[in-house]
């Protein structure tokens, strides 16, 4: 068991430690002269051209991948992305069909609600590009096309690197479908992916610095309650992060589109809340902080993430981490190591168990 572990103390710490390979392995069997190029998967570019709509169905961290798929697709493609909790649009009559391509993504391809979605948008006519972590799952089989996540065995119960590659796996779609659909150049996809390369060492830069994370995580693991705002790319990152905080530390956690905060959540607000607020988007930079000037004089405790030199006003927070990228679009992959690492650090603080939270399983096949 030790041996499985490779030294670490938690199967999660190490698969957190294995996203830059992780996403090395799913990124560059994909690229032929730097550019996306699926014909190995054997996903032909006819899937791309004819659709009109996407509809992206997936359950809990999945579909929080799906969450930033959309925001990065839908202003790049300029046709509608959806987001669908597969256990919802399974039961809701989904407007699905032959010129809507349904992206499923799921770790396990075995998610009982992601297959039954799956299987519906089949009988709908629409096209199935699954997007899938193990080899020959149910949902892999029963897909018109896979991609494959090269993550590698994820044990820990909350996903980390699965997630990681979730989001590599949708930017390469995502920019595939430009090209294939006139929205971007050869030139502009060429550059679109060395960004997306970029996020590999800025993932590495994160785990390197790793110690400020857990002083932070000390402040966390005393709290009752902890919320996330952002506005944006930086709301979906956020959904994600909530998520793994309440599965492995039982901190009752919420994300929050930042704006939203004063039609109710800000009454929950009380000296030492701890806040953690994402501000990586240069467009709505001014409005995240003064949503964050609104918590901070509630007496939030605010823990800021921002882009590497953003300029921060004087008193604005109380811890404050940097990510290293200059395409405002690929902040998620050092911030999701920064909120894997929070919530890790958390939970193990506290004396859980990390690996295995109560109540929660990897893989969910029963309705
Ligand atoms: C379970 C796991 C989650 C996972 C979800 C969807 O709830 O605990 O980590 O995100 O199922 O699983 P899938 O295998 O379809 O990605």
């Amino acid at each position: 068991e030790a041996a499985k572990k490779n030294g670490y103390p938690h199967y999660m710490l190490k698969e957190i430690h294995e996203q830059p390979d992780a996403l090395h392995n799913t990124i560059t069997p994909r690229l032929r002269d730097g550019l996306p190029d699926f014909s190995d998967d054997g996903i032909p570019d006819q899937v791309f051209a004819d659709c009109d709509q996407i509809a992206i169905v997936a359950c809990g961290t999945a579909m929080y991948a799906g969450m930033v798929g959309k925001a990065l697709m839908e202003p790049l493609l300029k046709i509608p992305v959806s987001v669908n909790i597969a256990s919802e649009y399974r039961y809701e009559s989904p407007l699905v069909d032959e010129k809507t391509l349904v992206i499923v993504i799921s770790q396990s391809g075995e998610t009982i609600d992601t297959l039954a979605a799956l299987r519906l948008s089949k009988e709908r006519g629409a096209k199935v590009l699954s997007v899938v972590n193990v080899k020959g799952s149910t949902i892999a089989r029963e897909s018109d096309y896979v991609f494959y996540t090269h993550a590698g065995p994820e044990i820990a119960v909350a996903s980390t690197k699965a997630y990681m590659v979730q989001l590599s796996s949708l930017y390469l779609i995502g920019c595939r479908m430009a090209m294939v659909r006139g929205k971007f150049t050869e030139q502009e996809a060429a550059a679109f992916v060395d960004q997306l390369l970029s996020s590999i060492p800025a993932v590495e830069k994160i785990l390197e610095h790793k110690s400020r994370i857990k002083t932070a995580a000390g402040v966390l693991s005393k709290a009752k309650d902890a919320f996330f705002v952002g506005r944006g790319l930086d709301y979906a990152f956020s959904l994600e992060g909530s998520l793994k905080l309440k599965e492995i530390s039982y901190i009752h956690a919420e994300a929050y589109a930042a704006g939203e905060l004063k039609h109710g959540t800000i009454a929950l607000i009380e000296e030492n809340t701890p806040v953690i607020a994402v501000a990586t988007q240069d467009h709505i930079y001014g409005k995240t902080i003064s949503n964050i000037r609104e918590v901070r004089a509630r007496g939030a405790f605010v823990i800021l993430i921002t882009k590497k030199g953003a300029e921060i006003p004087e008193g604005i927070c109380d811890i404050h981490f940097e990510v290293p990228v200059s395409d405002d679009r690929f902040a998620v992959f050092p911030v999701a190591v920064i909120l894997q690492l929070l919530a890790y650090y958390t939970s193990d603080l506290k004396g859980l168990n990390v690996d295995k939270p109560r109540n929660l399983a990897k893989s969910v096949t029963v309705e």
